[in-house]
């Protein structure tokens, strides 16, 4: 899946708003689930990396304790649950700063999403995911996150699977023990109204956003887990097809390539492919009022845009830069890693845009056509080689997102306007002065998008630039994307590649950028 080479041609043409999309194939879904009240839990119970026993009753508000029978340790040969005889599956991957997120003993190879949504109503979303997965060890148990949803069904295969909400994990026990090395398949039929949930950073909540007339799941860093059952962590990337059926005249729209768009009934169906892999906090559903405007589809990279009607005629005003930007970038990092490109300009009033992959997400009320946002659309386009293609190894890595598509920006004017390289290492310095704390390299949970991870991330890069001299820089972020990509990362890799690359220590040199002790002196 590894895109090789490609030299883009840096003028593309900026004619865009080719024709609207129709589409053949038709999937009909059927979804079919019991419909009870949502979780109303969305506590913040303390879970363990290993070890949780499940009890058979089925709770859905008790915070988990690892109190009662079986305590099965990382290495444990045996719990003296039932039956099977494999492991319980962990309920943590570890991360630093948000302990409670991922699950352990399998990994997921992809999800398939059959949604239907409605903006009104009980249970908004009624929906089935089928989740193919290798089991890492031998497990009895695995455990997914999942946030204010009501589980009623779980198949593995053709067998019932006995299934158990406690806190946000949902528990599987299956009859067989699965043994390392398989690959499963258990289809999850699952509903309710999403919730939004405290993010606990400087962004509020994030989840499932109902605007109205319309919705958006915003995921970063752990809203994915309020709309479908999901390892919550972006050390586990999946591919993903999404089939939203919604209501007529909106339409859903996913990450990745439209593959079917039908009317039935009333209703809209479409289908959407994401097949590299992806973190499960860049995956997103909207569904509104939108114009799909496929542009210039001969394009090297296809752009494909989800505009609601009211802002077709200053669209383009706005984000008219996208192909040039996408040129640009791709001769600098490599080829644009994901089948297309494009935005969805949800009909709300946010104060982020989102990088969510293959297709980011942008607040209407950025959206005016002036081209004041030029910085942000570079930004996102940036994350999609930089957290997406590679992404954070864990939270505390959120330097390599938010650090990397920040000085992007400054690339982006420096070879895409031809910017004076003085005049854009005056602001950057300027800014970062401003914003040096918290530490960049570790901003804490609630410090994840605060500005010194962006500013003072950044000009960590122009540093280290101007340290090692502009061959060996962008050999390392060449080096990095082709290395990393379609996985995950941490800054201790990126340091070790850079030293590689350089051929000496640079420890002492991201110790000092990476930190919130006073900025060191720009290298000369
Ligand atoms: N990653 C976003 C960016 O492009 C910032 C955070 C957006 N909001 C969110 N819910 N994570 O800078
Ligand atoms: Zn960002």
């Amino acid at each position: 899946m590894r895109h090789t080479g490609t030299v883009l041609d840096p003028q593309s043409p900026l004619a865009r708003y080719g024709r609207v999309l129709a589409v053949v194939a038709l999937l009909i879904v059927g979804c079919s689930s019991a419909a009870t009240v949502a979780n109303p839990d969305a506590s913040t119970s303390t879970r363990q990396a290993n070890g949780q026993s499940a009890t058979s009753d089925t709770t859905d508000t008790a915070p988990t304790t690892s109190s009662s029978s079986t305590s099965g340790a990382p290495d444990s040969s045996a719990s003296s649950e039932s039956s099977p005889a494999g492991v319980i599956g962990g309920e943590s991957v570890g991360d630093p700063y948000f302990p409670n997120l991922g699950n352990t003993g399998y990994d997921v190879s992809s999800y398939d999403l059959d949604l239907r949504i409605d903006t009104e109503g009980a249970d908004q979303l009624v929906g089935v995911a089928t989740i193919s997965f290798i089991a890492t060890e031998d497990v009895d148990q695995i455990s997914f996150d999942l946030r204010g949803l009501d589980v009623s069904d779980a198949r593995l295969g053709d067998d019932a699977v006995e299934t158990e909400q406690v806190g946000d994990k949902l528990r599987l026990r299956f009859a067989e023990t699965l043994s390392a090395g398989s690959e499963n398949v258990v289809a999850i039929s699952y509903s309710g109204t999403p919730q939004l949930v405290d993010s606990t950073t400087r962004i509020g909540v994030i989840g499932w956003f109902d605007l109205g007339n319309n919705s958006v799941a915003v995921g970063e860093p752990f809203g994915a887990q309020t709309w479908y059952p999901v390892n919550d962590h972006p050390t586990d990337k999946a591919t993903y097809t999404f089939t939203l059926d919604v209501p007529d005249p909106l339409v859903g729209v996913a990450n990745g390539v439209l593959t079917a768009d039908a009317p039935v009934d009333g209703r809209r169906i479409t289908s959407w492919e994401m097949t590299d892999p992806m973190a499960s906090y860049l995956a997103t559903v909207t569904v509104g009022d939108y114009l799909l405007i496929d542009s210039d589809p001969a394009a090297e990279v296809d752009v494909f845009d989800a505009v609601p009607p009211r802002l077709n005629n200053v669209f383009e005003g706005d984000f008219g830069m996208t192909d040039e930007i996408i040129d640009v970038f791709s001769e600098l990092f490599g080829p644009y890693p994901f089948d297309e490109y494009g935005v969805m300009v949800v009909d709300g009033n946010f104060s982020f845009a989102l990088e969510t992959q293959g297709r980011s997400i942008f607040s209407a009320s950025f959206v005016d056509g002036d081209g004041s946002i030029e910085r942000i659309v570079a930004h996102e386009i940036a994350h999609q080689w930089f957290g997406n293609h590679v992404s954070p190894a864990t939270w505390q890595d959120i330097w390599l997102n938010e650090g990397f598509a920040s000085y992007a920006e400054d690339l982006w004017i420096e070879f895409g306007r031809n910017g004076d390289v003085t005049a854009l290492e005056t602001r950057l310095l300027a800014r970062a002065e401003l914003a040096q704390s918290p530490a960049p390299g570790d901003p804490g949970p609630a410090g994840l998008f605060d500005q010194s991870v962006y500013r003072r991330g950044g000009l960590t890069l122009h540093a280290l630039r101007l340290e090692v001299g502009d061959d060996a820089f962008f050999t390392m972020l060449r080096t990095w994307l082709d290395r990393f990509g379609g996985g995950s990362a941490s800054t201790t890799d990126f340091i070790e590649l850079a030293e590689e690359i350089h051929g000496s220590d640079l420890s002492n040199f991201f110790d000092a950028w990476l930190s919130d002790a006073p900025l060191p002196a720009l290298p000369r």
